[in-house]
């Protein structure tokens, strides 16, 4: 592997081998998404206890300091929106030009595997590839599900995070999923997990996180279940120690449970 792609990689992949990246892209498809309204305020706290930030290029710009960051993911995908037609017809909106000026550590683009627009946005992943190696930047393939929640099941995500790698991703973002070693099992490039919607007990968020790292998952790209929740840096933190510390749920918990007393007692 070339130096600045090793590099790149380096960055956002700990020396353990694992990584806590922190998305905020949720504004490019569904506007401004709740707790999101002011991406810099939501993320400022949270910085310390991530490896990266998946972001488009208009908030790394308007709301992420420069001097005071994390490698940088960039979204490079879009143009569709909630109310739109088709969330799956997806082009790539920033050049690899532009990722190299804001200094970007990868760039993240959605595949639709299934969808009416499946061959655009795997040919956009294959083309994206093809500049990202010219230039030694790392491709994550985001699989996306657009509103189809349902399609979370191994069979499905194995099909497209296998996809994904053999079009070239460096690394595959996915869901977890009962059986998710089937999903790790058939992709030979390392595999991150979404969160999904946020869910009312942050156990069930350690408990999945704790089982995808069990099953070879080599981190998380997980959102709205950190800063949607009423206590973001709690929740990090708890999820930061199962992914470099190997916590279990149940000492996952009780980190959060800790933070969360301090700052309740804080805030009194
Ligand atoms: C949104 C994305 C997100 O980066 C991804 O879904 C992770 O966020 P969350 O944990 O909130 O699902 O690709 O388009």
């Amino acid at each position: 592997m070339e130096w600045g792609m090793r590099n790149r990689l380096a960055q956002l992949i700990q020396s353990d081998g694992h990584c806590l990246f922190l998305p905020i892209d949720h504004g490019y498809f569904q506007g401004p998404t709740s707790r999101l309204e002011k991406p810099g305020e939501t993320i400022r706290p949270l910085i310390p206890y991530c490896d990266g930030i998946f972001v488009t290029r208009g908030v790394l710009r308007s709301s992420i300091d420069p001097d005071n960051t994390k490698p940088i993911i960039l979204r490079v995908s879009g143009g569709t929106s909630m109310v739109g037609k088709d969330l799956s017809d997806e082009g790539i909106t920033t050049s690899m030009e532009e990722a190299i000026r804001l200094n970007a550590s990868a760039v993240g683009i959605s595949i639709f595997v299934g969808s009416d627009h499946e061959k655009e946005s795997l040919l956009n992943l294959a083309k994206l590839v093809d500049e990202g190696e010219k230039f030694g930047i790392p491709v994550m393939a985001v699989t996306a599900v657009g509103k189809e929640l349902e399609k979370r099941d191994a069979r499905y995500l194995a099909l497209c995070c296998r996809i994904a790698a053999e079009l070239g991703a460096r690394i595959v973002k996915t869901y977890w999923c009962e059986n998710f070693e089937k999903v790790v099992g058939g992709c030979p490039v390392p595999i991150v997990m979404a969160g999904g919607p946020k869910v009312d007990n942050e156990l069930q968020v350690f408990e999945f996180v704790y089982d995808g790292m069990q099953k070879g998952a080599i981190g998380v790209n997980l959102g709205r279940n950190i800063w949607q929740h009423d206590y973001p840096v709690a929740m990090i933190k708890a999820l930061r120690a199962i992914i470099h510390k190997k916590a279990t749920p149940k000492e996952a918990s009780e980190i959060f449970e800790y933070e969360k007393n301090k700052r309740q007692k804080k805030d009194i």
